[in-house]
């Protein structure tokens, strides 16, 4: 998709880093925005600062991890607009805790926000968009952990492994009915956002999550840093996705030197060798 002005851009997670960014780029680029987030406050704050005219612009709070909530934001997007040119289904949580110590509500947490929003968008957006005229574009965040199988996050690799599965068989499938939506996957490495301070959102329904042991704790120290310490920005990251949109280009990959972990994880498998750690 190559046109963005006057196109409509919907876009999740977009209260906080790279969601935020990529609602800038898409004000930027002249779209009309719905944007969503659980985090009301800061969904305000946003609405206030984005240069965007008020008629273009919709705000709505949204736990991605809920259909009904994703049902409502499809039909208030077209209700109010009448189409939806790019979706940006991009609003995530991690958390950092040993494979063991993950409890049932940590799992239904991160995979309800990470993968059923993006199974509970591709339900309630698709059809809309097959029946509508003209080009859009999927852009789904995964991240290189949907890619590779790092220590101390076993509920986020999950996830976004099904992410990265998720879309690539969305694109095949229209691809197949010659559909004119495109599918793009966002794989970034480290990014300094608020991703590390997830528990923030964390919806009462899971509850809170059990005290770190000393080996977690020095996981979550270890991704803290990493993520605080990221080379790419979340300005960075949305121009990523907006040139591959433009380009149809599946595979958003910003942090490039992580290809070869990537690379040496595919030879593990070719070659019937055990893990190499990362
Ligand atoms: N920052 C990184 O290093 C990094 C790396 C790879 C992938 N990602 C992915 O990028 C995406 C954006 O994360 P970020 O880094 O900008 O973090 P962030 O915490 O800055 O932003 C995430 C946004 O999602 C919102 N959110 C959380 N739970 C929600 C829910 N249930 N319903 C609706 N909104 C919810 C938050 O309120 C926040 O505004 C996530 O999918 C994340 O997994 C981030």
């Amino acid at each position: 998709m190559r046109e963005f002005n006057d196109r409509t851009a919907v876009i999740t997670g977009a209260a906080s880093g790279i969601g935020l960014a990529l609602a800038h780029r898409a004000a930027r680029e002249g779209m009309r925005l719905v944007l969503a987030d659980i985090d009301e406050a800061m969904l305000a704050e946003v609405k206030k600062t984005l240069p965007v005219p008020g008629e273009a612009l919709c705000t709505r709070r949204v736990d991605v991890s809920r259909e009904e909530d994703i049902a409502a934001l499809a039909d208030e997007a077209y209700s109010r607009f009448g189409a939806v040119h790019l979706l940006c289904n991009n609003a995530g949580v991690g958390l950092s805790r040993l494979a063991w110590e993950h409890t049932a509500a940590d799992w239904s947490w991160i995979l309800g926000v990470n993968l059923w929003s993006v199974a509970h968008a591709i339900h309630h957006f698709v059809p809309r968009m097959l029946a509508q005229e003209g080009e859009s574009h999927i852009v789904n965040t995964a991240s290189v952990a949907g890619l590779l199988s790092t220590p101390g996050m076993a509920a986020y690799n999950v996830s976004k492994h099904g992410v990265v599965t998720l879309s690539e068989t969305l694109y095949t499938e229209l691809q197949a009915q010659q559909a004119r939506i495109g599918v793009s996957v966002l794989c970034p490495a480290w990014v300094p956002t608020a991703i590390h301070t997830s528990e923030r959102n964390r919806p009462e329904r899971f509850g809170m999550a059990t005290p770190p042991s000393t080996a977690s704790a020095a996981y979550q120290e270890r991704m803290a840093q990493a993520v605080k310490s990221g080379r790419l920005t979340a300005d960075d990251m949305a121009n990523a996705v907006f040139d591959a949109v433009a380009a149809n280009r599946f595979y958003i990959i910003p942090h490039s030197r992580i290809k070869q972990a990537v690379r040496l994880r595919m030879e593990d498998i070719l070659v019937d060798r055990n893990p190499t750690p990362l």
